[in-house]
């Protein structure tokens, strides 16, 4: 007779064989210019490997994690002050008030298997430890957004699988409060209540009521203002009631705030470095103090070379450049401009502080420059939509989506949830990559992550096929590299001195050079 423990291992085989099968099956009918391979059935953990919060303060974290459902969810060394609910994944509680590193382990079982992930959770006065992923409103909504559509985006994050990849962050841009002498009824009316507090508009009927909707589905909730009297779109701003302002939004539960310098030059002399400083440092502190944790994405367009203070004063990530959706390109598409742009700062991100080189402009997206013309599906190829996340991912950059989530379709998923590609952004490390070569023809990139291997990206200016090719003198690499293909999640096999690929017309390739005998952070499985 047979034991049931060898049943048991029979059981687990052919569960491991089907998973296959299935796997290889969902790779065969993607269309071919589909480049992430299908996720399994079995469960697959993914995101940060590191995660700041401030003592004492409220804890949220939904375990990103790819796989069937329903999925058993348990953590190894969980904090006291935290729990996990094990259907959901969501992790709640309040940070241990002592300052440390909390080492987790993150488990995940489902009918097709289990899988594990260490998560460091860092307790300190450093937030945002690797760079901020999620979704911001602007370039579908512009003026028109309201609590409904953001709610829709909320559950589309968790329904389209987004926030099985990391994406956690629901970002309310510009137009939610109201405007300052505006007959719109919708708009309309005073700004301020009678106490000073700043007042949403009739589109918003009860943002406490907002943030804890998105809460409850283990994701984070954030806002915008400017330290300016209005907005960049004329609503009021924060100017003179900084400290109302920053603890209402904390009121609310908000965990992020974009603080937009928009009019803040009309009250100011922003040409000097002191005055540009001044509202971000008020801002910045006051959030420091706030008893939540609230990122600080400074947005002013790189003014002043925000990249050089922008950590000191108090923020999280600073615009580099101007609007990506009003840039127009030429030759190449704007995303390449500003990603150049952006490039050269490499020395400045860290963690706690990434330079941001505005948002992801793919899948169905409105039209910066004509706001009320419906969205339309974007004009990039797919060879320029993995260009765009790779350079992003390489970059260390936010990652926000700022396409409609409610139109999201498989190519669109593809390039935003390869979960490789995240690892790269979201390396513990924090390093952006440094250009390695920069011609008209071609664009080298390498980030080294924490593992000690090196995500390199390929890239193709012109409009033809092209070969380009890495030098491990120019690396400052040595000795043979095992090389893995990041977005098709395959190895090509070991290089030694030098590797070159085909890429396509403003395309890229992007890998992961391996040292031949390192451990590194990439399973023994996908190496094999
Ligand atoms: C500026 C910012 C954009 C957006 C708009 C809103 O242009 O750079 O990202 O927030 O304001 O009005």
């Amino acid at each position: 007779m047979f034991s049931a423990k060898y049943h048991r291992r029979i059981g687990f085989l052919l569960a491991g064989l089907l998973t296959a099968f299935i796997a290889v099956l969902a790779q065969a009918q993607q269309p071919k210019d589909f480049r992430t391979p299908p996720a399994g059935p079995e469960p697959g953990i993914h995101g940060p490997r590191v995660y700041g919060v401030r003592p004492g303060h409220p804890f949220l974290y939904r375990i990103p994690c790819t796989g069937a459902r329903p999925m058993r969810f348990s953590a190894r060394d969980l904090p006291a002050t935290l729990q996990l609910d094990p259907n959901t994944g969501v992790i709640t509680g309040m940070a241990p008030a002592k300052p440390g590193k909390y080492s987790v382990v993150l488990q995940a079982r489902n009918h097709h298997g289990k899988t594990r992930r260490s998560l460091t959770i860092v307790v300190g006065q450093t937030i945002g430890l690797t760079p901020q992923m999620g979704w911001n409103d602007w370039y579908t909504y512009y003026g028109h957004i309201s609590d409904t559509d953001v709610r829709t985006a909320a559950r589309a994050m968790i329904d389209s699988g987004m926030a099985d990849y990391g994406y956690q962050f629901i970002d309310i841009d510009d137009c939610w409060a109201r405007k300052p002498n505006s007959n719109d009824p919708q708009t309309g009316g005073p700004v301020r209540d009678a106490q000073g507090r700043i007042l949403p508009n009739s589109r918003f009927p009860d943002m406490s009521a907002l943030t804890a909707y998105i809460h409850s589905l283990g994701l984070k909730a954030g806002i915008y203002s400017s330290p300016g009297p209005l907005t960049c779109a004329r609503y009021e701003g924060s100017y003179q009631h900084e400290q109302q302002d920053a603890a209402q939004f904390a009121q609310w539960g908000f965990d992020l705030l974009k603080y937009d310098l928009c009019s803040y030059s009309h009250v100011a002399n922003t040409s000097q470095l002191a005055e540009l400083q001044k509202p971000y440092r008020l801002m910045g502190g006051l959030l420091q103090h706030a008893d939540r944790d609230v990122v600080l994405n400074m947005c002013e367009y790189g003014k002043g070379d925000v990249w050089q203070w922008g950590k000191q004063v108090g923020g999280n990530s600073w615009r580099t450049t101007g609007d990506l959706g009003l840039e127009r390109g030429n030759s190449l598409p704007g995303f390449y401009r500003i990603g150049l742009a952006n490039a050269e700062l490499s020395e400045y991100a860290q963690p706690g502080g990434w330079n941001d080189p505005d948002y992801i402009l793919i899948g169905m997206v409105g039209n910066a420059r004509n706001q009320n013309a419906p969205a339309r599906h974007t004009t990039l190829t797919p060879d320029e939509q993995y260009s765009y996340m790779s350079m992003w991912s390489l970059m260390a950059s936010p990652l926000f989506f700022s396409g409609d989530m409610s139109k999201l379709d498989p190519f669109t998923l593809n390039v935003l949830c390869n979960p490789e590609v995240i690892d790269i952004d979201q390396d513990t490390l924090g390093r952006q990559a440094r250009i390695l070569r920069k011609t008209a023809q071609d664009l080298v990139l390498a980030k080294p992550l924490q593992d000690g291997s090196l995500a390199v990206g390929l890239f193709n200016l012109t409009e033809a096929p092209r070969t380009v090719s890495i030098s491990w003198q120019d690396a400052q690499l040595t000795g043979a590299q095992r090389v893995r293909d990041v977005w098709r999640e395959r190895n090509l096999g070991t290089a030694r001195g030098s590797f070159s690929r085909t890429v396509a017309a403003h395309g890229v390739e992007l890998v992961r050079l391996i040292p031949r005998h390192a451990k590194t952070g990439v399973s023994s499985a996908q190496l094999q």
